[in-house]
């Protein structure tokens, strides 16, 4: 019997979690310089809670999700994205009540029933922030300009992305629009795809992102939606694009962008990487979504947040360059018990200082040793035999540089407290 990950899933391991970590670290960093806090929440949630917060008509919910009935016959789901758990958690515990806004992250597993490809998965990660509690476009600005800065820190290059933007404007000037776009494509269905036809009547507005030829050229004539916005949802997004360049993020207006979640009101966004084909070429996404928290049972409070996919960041970082293991130290002991005791006693002091440090635990020969310690690109080795361990001695070599010293381990010690090393 072998036994395979699930369709859609995979093991992240090796270089991947290298470049992983990378990203990682790099979340901790402009969460904690833009001051946003962490929320954990669960991995499932009521089956309703997406259906009312993601939406009835929308792809995830109608095709992606992964719901199962548990021993008591509840109706649960596989979270399929990130925002409506924290709005279920902000109106569950009662976080209104707080410091306004009060901003939020969090970085995991997502889980959507889609086909599976190369940077689209079954279970795939999501780093996400949400801000919930102001209206301010100096905030949609924010929260844009941190998924911008995420891809710039991680080494994508400026060229690489184009920052989309839209207003999908409020729930008035909206249904005024879903009009205008109806009254358009009312004499062109005939030239639709089947999927477009279905979504004329539920949501029209998904019309405007099909990737279908024939489609994209009919959205691409389609009215906008400035057409018919409101001025306060005008001057929202005006405002939106002022503090944009303040934070230095660059831009293309899209009046194509329309997310494929419900919730979303004025400002959309989506960061695209131009160097990827088809559908699968967002690195990120997000917007305002100010009903979302009413519409879960919470006073009315505007909020917006983004999401970016962690797994196809790491696609593109692994297409540059393979990240390399990396080591301080690796400590080559050729001997039995106790001189493995004393190398061992010599590679745990080396840790105590801060230093990363490994040894042999296979009995490989000297040279298989030193060959290991390249592998794991490692800096210095340090060379321990049975004449090292009666006169509590090493050899210290550069792996670099190809220098070497026997030193006293008391030395190496003092050298290890001073931080700067002999050779
Ligand atoms: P979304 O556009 O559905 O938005 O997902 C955000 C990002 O997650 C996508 O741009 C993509 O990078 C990644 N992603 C989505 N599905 C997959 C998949 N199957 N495989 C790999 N990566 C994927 C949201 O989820 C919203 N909750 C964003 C948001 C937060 N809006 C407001 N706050």
């Amino acid at each position: 019997m072998k036994y395979k990950v699930p369709r859609g899933t995979r093991d992240i391991l090796g270089s991947d979690m290298l470049v992983w970590n990378r990203v990682n670290d790099a979340i901790a960093k402009i969460t904690a310089l833009n001051n946003y806090q962490k929320i954990e929440t669960p991995i499932f949630e009521q089956t309703d809670l997406f259906k009312r917060g993601v939406g009835e008509n929308t792809d995830i919910v109608e095709k992606e999700m992964y719901t199962f009935e548990d021993k008591s016959q509840r109706s649960l789901t596989l979270r399929p994205e990130g925002t409506a758990s924290v709005v279920r958690a902000f109106v569950e515990n009662k976080l209104y009540g707080g410091r306004l806004p009060i901003k939020l992250f969090y970085n995991g597993p997502m889980f959507r029933y889609e086909k599976a490809q190369k940077g689209r998965y079954r279970q795939f990660y999501q780093f996400g922030i949400e801000a919930l509690g102001s209206g301010d476009p100096g905030l949609d600005a924010e929260v844009i300009s941190v998924g911008w800065q995420l891809l710039m820190d991680v080494g994508i290059d400026s060229e690489e992305v184009k920052v989309h933007i839209n207003s999908v404007g409020c729930k008035e000037c909206r249904e005024k629009y879903k009009e205008k776009l109806i009254e358009y494509y009312q004499d062109k269905t005939e030239s639709l795809c089947s999927n477009c036809k279905t979504r004329l009547d539920k949501n029209p507005l998904r019309l405007l992102d099909c990737k279908n030829e024939s489609c994209g050229a009919m959205a691409n004539k389609a009215p906008s939606i400035f057409d018919v916005i409101c001025t306060s949802c005008d001057e929202h997004f005006s405002s939106v694009k002022r503090y944009l360049e303040v934070f230095n993020v660059p831009y293309v207006l899209d009046k194509r962008l329309v997310r494929g979640l419900d919730y979303y009101t004025h400002t959309a966004f989506e960061y695209r990487n131009q160097k990827a084909t088809s559908t699968q070429d967002a690195f990120g996404g997000g917007g305002r979504y100010n009903g979302l928290v009413e519409e879960l049972g919470g006073p009315q409070t505007p909020a917006i947040g983004l999401a970016m996919g962690v797994d196809r960041i790491v696609l593109a970082l692994l297409e540059k360059q393979l990240p390399q293991e990396h080591l301080n130290f690796f400590v080559v002991s050729m001997g039995e018990e106790e001189v493995q005791r004393y190398a061992t006693e010599v590679m745990q002091m080396i840790r105590q200082h801060g230093y990363s440090c490994d040894k042999d635990y296979g009995g490989r020969s000297f040279k298989a040793q030193m060959r290991l310690a390249d592998k794991c690109n490692a800096e210095k080795a340090v060379i321990i035999g049975d004449e090292e361990m009666k006169n509590k001695t090493l050899t210290l070599k550069n792996l670099k540089e190809g220098k070497q010293e026997i030193l006293l381990e008391k030395q190496l010690k003092q050298q290890l407290e001073r931080g700067s090393l002999s050779v």
